[in-house]
């Protein structure tokens, strides 16, 4: 009896998430798709009848935003049914449910931080999924928390700050969009906050990143001054007004609620950043 599953587990989040479960001496079951795959009602009540966790981190997701308008079903299979599935296995086993969700719930048209009773409005088919998938939990698993989150990057999985990192060996200059707003969040930090709801006794929606906010190209230029780039290489742009998908323009999310609950307060973003960088050898 393992006292955390994690589901999703290979994926970036979920490999910072059993880092720190491990760093905390928790007991935990990590599982990718091939040993429980979230789409397969059968499979999430088998697993959670063998493993009997207190607590599953439902960390499973089609979480490309741009492929995700292309493919809606499978999108809408994995982050809403799949959601639904896992939280109905969880209510079987009377066991507590966390759902990982997003800043794209919202529309980004309050020009203010998100609260967590604030109306979700997702523009685009990723939202909408996990917009899906929050309903789904909360109906189905009395015992659950949603937490939204953002802007994510990490050591295993593809991101922004490696997509910027990438382009800095070119010496040329990199267009970069300056109309979206939003609070970048290192996995490592969002793995402890995660944790920290878990462990808790608290249901409902949190919103968790790490504070403060830039827009993209804000971030960019910071990646590039952290690595011994020239940050003036970035160069501002605004979206496309054809771009497709739409994503919310001001995303930041109001994390009081999880401030409220944690030991230590969410590190804020540039200084994230720059923990980040030194730890992959990429800090000059
Ligand atoms: N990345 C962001 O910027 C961001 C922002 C806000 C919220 N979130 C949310 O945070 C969570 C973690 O995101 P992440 O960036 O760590 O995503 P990720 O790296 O794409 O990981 C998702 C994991 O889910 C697995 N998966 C896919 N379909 C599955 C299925 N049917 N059954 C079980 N597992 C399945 C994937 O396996 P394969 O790789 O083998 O398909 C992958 O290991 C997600 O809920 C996401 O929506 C992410």
């Amino acid at each position: 009896m393992a006292q955390i599953l994690i589901l999703g587990a290979a994926g970036m989040l979920g490999r910072d998430l059993q880092r720190e479960t491990e760093r905390r001496g928790i007991e935990t079951s990590p599982m990718d798709v091939a040993e429980c795959d979230v789409t397969k009602p059968a499979d999430c009540e088998r697993t959670l009848e063998a493993i009997r966790p207190e607590i599953v981190i439902n960390c499973a997701a089609w979480t490309n935003v741009a492929s995700a308008e292309h493919h809606p079903e499978e999108t809408f299979a994995i982050n809403a049914e799949g959601a639904g599935n896992v939280a109905r296995a969880c209510a079987h086993a009377l066991c507590r449910c966390i759902y990982l969700s997003t800043d794209f719930v919202f529309d980004g048209t309050k020009n203010a931080p998100y609260l967590e009773t604030d109306a979700p409005n997702p523009v685009n088919t990723y939202g909408k999924s996990k917009l899906e998938g929050e309903r789904r939990v909360s109906f189905s698993a009395p015992n659950h928390a949603i937490i939204r989150t953002a802007w994510l990057y990490g050591q295993h999985g593809p991101n922004f700050v490696r997509s910027i990192l990438a382009l800095r060996h070119g010496q040329r200059p990199v267009e970069v969009v300056n109309d979206q707003m939003g609070s970048p969040t290192w996995t490592r930090h969002l793995a402890r906050a995660i944790l920290d709801i878990a462990l808790s006794k608290e249901t409902g929606i949190f919103h968790a990143t790490n504070s403060g906010s830039c827009t993209r190209d804000e971030q960019a230029r910071l990646i590039f001054e952290l690595a011994g780039t020239d940050p003036d290489l970035i160069h501002p742009a605004p979206t496309s007004p054809d771009a497709v998908p739409q994503r919310p323009a001001d995303s930041r999310l109001s994390c009081d609620r999880l401030s409220g609950l944690m030991a230590e307060p969410m590190p804020d973003w540039a200084t994230a950043l720059e923990e980040f960088l030194t730890e992959i050898g990429q800090r000059k």
